[in-house]
């Protein structure tokens, strides 16, 4: 190891001490978090097909307008080849549906809650009024609980709106063509709850984008990457909340899904594919690349982030996201014979993780596709002026008097009435975000551009409209957001989602 990731892990450490004994096995990666060891005999490796998850059908549409309604129920699937594991799921399924989008396009969904739990659903990256963006206190309380009842966690610390067995999302969708997903968002819960499987994607299209040469169909997969524990008898592992402290990093499973499927196996064509990366793991952080064998890296050719096109595509051999980030790449087999074999590798993993999945080249294919040299001319490069306002938020931990860890913002833990911002409407704000440790900082409605990185221009993997960054320890990210859409109380917060169930949010109202 260099001197340098010695004294990266060493500052780390200083910081892990605090909460005992665990802290080189969790620090051993790039991965902050300690690993939950699952019991029982683990799957091999790419011996499953990849799953991808199905495309959501309205049930009925109008002038401008998609209706849906899904499910949270619990579903028994073969995680594991041979056990059940029961999970939570949008139409007890994990991922749950995707839908698929347009923008402009209103969609509106009714999420039927038939869980035992309360439930929010957020979705990520949308440009969402207030009322239906998920703010994690609008609680969707099962069913199954009569009005009045309470048990815990279901009502009352917290005011919010609060809604008993449906609740309906409406989604204008204002927004480019882009890769969102939705997940749990409920208070104090969110980690546990996506952990069992309330998380899907959302993909929004438009006419810009109709319009590239880019692989489409069979060839456009959408990749939710995440990792998970489980138990002997298959069930999902996760820590007991008394065990929250020990945990306080994050949870690490010890199972690589890719679209619910551990390690799996997708056959491909020597042609062109588009695979939107998303990263929806409660705390792992990947480092991607693709091993085409005998030492050789295949590219991936960024052409997408979190906020949709990018205005050129870029080549990248390697691929760092963080929990909540999308990256939409282009990877061309057409360069491999048939019955090559490709692995996709976390290189910030060790042993088993540094498996991710699998890409087989069966057959040749004729293929029109390729990737333009200008991908989105609309996109808007944003610069920063001296009259733009200012704000900064810090992201540690912070011990409170009762001895317990709590991840704060500018020194403050969550709390719903505390607003750390109010932007206006319309505007452009230079938003510096610093840490002491590694957070994925993620912001609601509004997209950003990252100006600067430690002092230094942005890096490469950068590039585009985001709403989710890397923000490594001790350093400062410096970010142009602008604000559109609705005015009301939003939120940015830690993707690491052991962070944020532990109080790492803040509001910000937008006026
Ligand atoms: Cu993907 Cu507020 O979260
Ligand atoms: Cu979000
Ligand atoms: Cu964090």
């Amino acid at each position: 190891m260099s001197r340098r990731g010695l004294l990266g892990l060493t500052v780390g450490a200083g910081a892990a001490m605090m909460v005992g004994a665990a802290g080189w096995s969790r620090l051993a990666g790039a991965s902050t978090g300690r690993v939950l060891t699952s019991a029982g005999p683990l799957p091999r490796p790419f011996g499953v097909p990849l799953p991808v998850p199905p495309v959501a059908r309205p049930v009925r549409s109008e002038h401008g307008t998609d209706f849906y309604e899904v499910e949270q129920r619990e579903g028994k699937v073969e995680i594991l080849p041979g056990r059940r594991t029961t999970v939570w799921g949008y139409d007890g399924i994990f991922p749950g549906p995707t839908f698929a989008a347009r923008s402009g396009r209103r969609t509106v969904v009714q999420v039927r809650n038939s869980l035992a739990v309360p439930t929010v659903t957020h979705l990520h990256g949308g440009v969402t009024p207030p009322e239906s963006d998920g703010y994690p206190t609008d609680l969707l309380l099962p069913a199954r609980c009569a009005p009045g009842q309470t048990h815990d966690g279901m009502t009352g610390a917290h005011p919010g709106r609060t809604a008993v067995g449906y609740r309906t999302y409406d989604y204008p969708l204002p927004q480019r063509a882009a890769t969102l997903w939705y997940h749990d968002h409920r208070m104090d819960f969110s980690a546990p709850q996506v952990w069992r499987g309330l998380a899907g994607f959302f993909l929004i299209g438009d006419q810009e984008e109709d319009r590239l040469p880019l692989p489409r169909g069979e060839r456009d997969v959408p990749l939710m990457l995440c990792d998970r524990s489980f138990a002997a008898d298959g069930s999902f592992r996760y820590p007991a909340h008394h065990d929250h402290d020990a945990f306080s990093d994050g949870v690490l499973g010890d199972v690589q899904l890719v679209n619910g499927a551990p390690w799996p196996v997708l056959e491909v064509a020597a042609a062109r594919y588009r695979f939107r990366l998303l990263n929806a793991s409660n705390t792992r952080r990947y480092r991607l690349r693709l091993d085409a064998g005998r030492g050789r890296t295949a590219r991936f050719v960024q052409i997408g982030s979190d906020g949709g096109l990018l205005a050129a595509p870029q080549p990248l051999d390697t691929i760092d996201i963080v929990p909540g980030e999308r990256f939409d790449v282009i990877v061309d087999f057409s360069a491999f014979p048939p019955d090559t074999k490709l692995t996709l590798r976390n290189t910030a993993a060790q042993g088993a993780m540094r498996n991710v999945m699998r890409f087989h080249v069966i057959r040749k294919e004729k293929d029109d596709s390729h990737i333009p040299a200008c991908l989105s001319p609309s996109f808007d490069t944003l610069r920063a002026t001296g009259s733009m306002p200012v704000r900064r938020f810090d992201f540690r931990r912070t011990q409170s008097t009762d001895e317990r860890q709590m991840w704060t913002i500018n020194g403050r833990p969550f709390s719903t009435g505390t607003v750390l911002a109010a932007p206006r409407l319309g505007s452009v704000e230079r938003w510096r975000f610093s840490s002491d440790f590694h957070h994925p900082v993620h912001v609601h409605l509004a997209q950003f551009q990252v100006v600067a990185r430690g002092g230094r221009a942005a890096r490469a993997a950068d590039a585009g409209w985001k709403d989710t960054v890397d923000v490594r320890p001790y350093e400062v990210v410096e970010v142009l957001v602008r604000f559109t859409g609705y005015k009301g109380r939003y939120m940015l917060h830690c993707h690491n989602l052991e962070h944020e169930d532990m109080a790492m949010m803040a509001n910000f109202d937008v006026t």
